[in-house]
């Protein structure tokens, strides 16, 4: 018996270790589901979260005495099946109770069931939903190797089906291919996807060395080989898109090129308008395949440097670029032309166009902050309640961030780590996927319609002129 026991000390950590979705699912699930049972009632009660069969108040001898009721009514608690690492649980609100009163008592719940986080939404009316998450999902996000050597040999990183609607036209089941880029994990365990078709624009802010780039590395490397066109502006003179250089379009190192190219897109726009207006439809998706032109998305790093100028020769190419920013945001959502933005700061202080570009960028994502007020600049006109969250982002956790979610609410989620050099040489790989812009591309194409390039445009090979 003391053998089998002291063996037993000994596999069992083993196991743990080696096997831990299995342990998650034969012993933790079983355990929490249990502690959850065992503690709801009592948890319920303690958070308020309890409503009262009697009146709360009651007048002894003209005094109105106030006190908690003494036959509790409980919300009842449906547990759903386990995830990896985490468990989803419902419960029936009960007249009177608002989702803030759960999303109160989340942190005693996390404590009370020792889980490392319990987040609370209401997906539907007179319901709330836990989100309880066993482990910190994000620290782990699958090893960057790994997703390089399988985006190498063309096999997507997550399966994920392209569309679950039978329905749907072939122009938006071509969108869903097309416009689904997985760039990390989301807090519940599930695929981090920015759904371009839901949130066309986007908006990604953080301090210095916070994980900006790396996020773009994986949109890019996701989009990489896709028809898709990938245009960049970097005004760090292309230290961070320049990596990507075989794979874009275009790419504008300094701000006259920006100018250019802004125009260019605003023009291209402006065309795809009229091709929907005369084939009398509403969105380049609508277009026949033959003619649907292939959607852009503009990458854009560091959006201060773009749009601060205190030189005064600079300042009215400045204002071009942020107002054709707005323009492309506004026009461009369902003409295929999208917008990822990355930056320090998007406060007013980057001239008037930036506050009504942010107002555009529906979705945001915010990494480690310097300061309040970035986080609240990125996160407060959307999400209040997620600029604490951002807030709390340490420094040693590069690349996490909260993010708007497809559904409307707000998530930490963490990018993959890919790193300048695989996304250099994967965006190499799929050099032959890059996408020929008349009037942007003939630039530096061997042949094209110009002998040299312009300054500031990036040349095939990484260099620049
Ligand atoms: N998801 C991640 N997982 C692990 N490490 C990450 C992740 N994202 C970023 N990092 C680390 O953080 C470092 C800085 O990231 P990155 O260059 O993307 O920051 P940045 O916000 O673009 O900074 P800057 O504003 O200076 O350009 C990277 O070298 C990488 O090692
Ligand atoms: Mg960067």
């Amino acid at each position: 018996m003391l053998l089998a026991f002291a063996a037993l000390l000994v596999v069992l950590p083993m196991v743990r270790e080696r096997f831990p979705r299995t342990w998650w699912y034969a012993v933790s699930f079983p355990i929490l589901w249990g502690r959850i049972r065992f503690t709801w009632r009592r948890l319920a009660w303690e958070c308020d979260l309890a409503v009262t069969r009697k009146r709360a108040h009651t007048m002894i001898g003209g005094i109105l005495l106030k006190g908690k009721e003494l036959d509790p009514v409980i919300p009842r608690l449906w547990m759903g099946w386990p995830r990896p690492f985490s468990v989803t649980a419902r419960a029936r609100m009960l007249p009177g109770q608002t989702p803030d009163e759960f999303v109160n008592a989340a942190k005693a719940m996390a404590h009370a069931w020792r889980v490392h986080s319990v987040r609370v939404s209401s997906p539907a009316r007179g319901e709330v939903e836990f989100t309880i998450s066993a482990r910190d999902p994000l620290a782990t996000v699958t090893t960057p190797g790994v997703l390089a050597r399988r985006k190498h040999h063309g096999r997507p990183w997550f399966r994920v089906s392209v569309t679950t609607e039978t329905e749907e036209s072939p122009g938006a089941v071509a969108a869903a291919r097309l416009l689904r880029i997985f760039v990390g994990l989301l807090e519940d365990g599930n695929p981090w996807v920015l759904d371009l078709r839901l949130l066309p624009h986007w908006l990604i802010t953080g301090a210095t060395q916070s994980g900006k780039s790396t996020l773009m590395n994986a949109a890019v490397v996701e989009l990489a080989p896709r028809p898709v066109a990938l245009v960049g502006i970097d005004l760090k003179g292309g230290m961070e898109l320049g990596n990507y250089t075989a794979r874009l379009s275009a790419l504008a190192t300094d701000r006259p090129a920006a100018v250019r190219v802004l125009g260019h897109l605003v023009d291209v726009v402006l065309e795809r308008t009229t091709q929907c207006h005369i084939a009398g439809v509403r969105s380049m998706w609508d277009l026949p395949e033959e003619i649907r032109p292939v959607p852009i998305v503009l990458l854009v790093d560091e959006l201060a440097e773009l749009c601060l100028a205190t030189d005064p020769k600079d300042k009215a190419d400045a204002l071009a670029c942020s107002t054709n920013l707005v323009r492309l945001a506004q026009l461009g959502a369902s003409l295929g032309v999208h917008l990822l933005v990355a930056g320090q700061r998007v406060g007013s202080e980057l001239g008037p166009g930036v506050t009504m570009l942010r107002a555009q960028l529906g979705g945001r994502i915010c990494h480690r902050v310097a300061d309040p007020e970035t986080a609240k600049m990125t996160l407060g006109d959307k999400f209040p309640d997620a600029v604490d969250a951002a807030q709390s982002i340490g420094p040693l956790e590069r690349g996490v961030a909260i993010a708007t979610t497809n559904e409307g609410g707000w998530m930490r989620a963490r990018s993959a780590n890919i790193g300048a050099e695989q996304a250099q040489r994967i965006t190499t790989d799929y050099a032959h996927q890059r996408v020929w812009l008349p009037g942007l591309s003939d630039f530096y194409l061997p042949g094209g319609g110009f002998d040299l390039p312009p300054r500031g445009f990036g040349l095939p090979g990484g260099e620049t002129s």
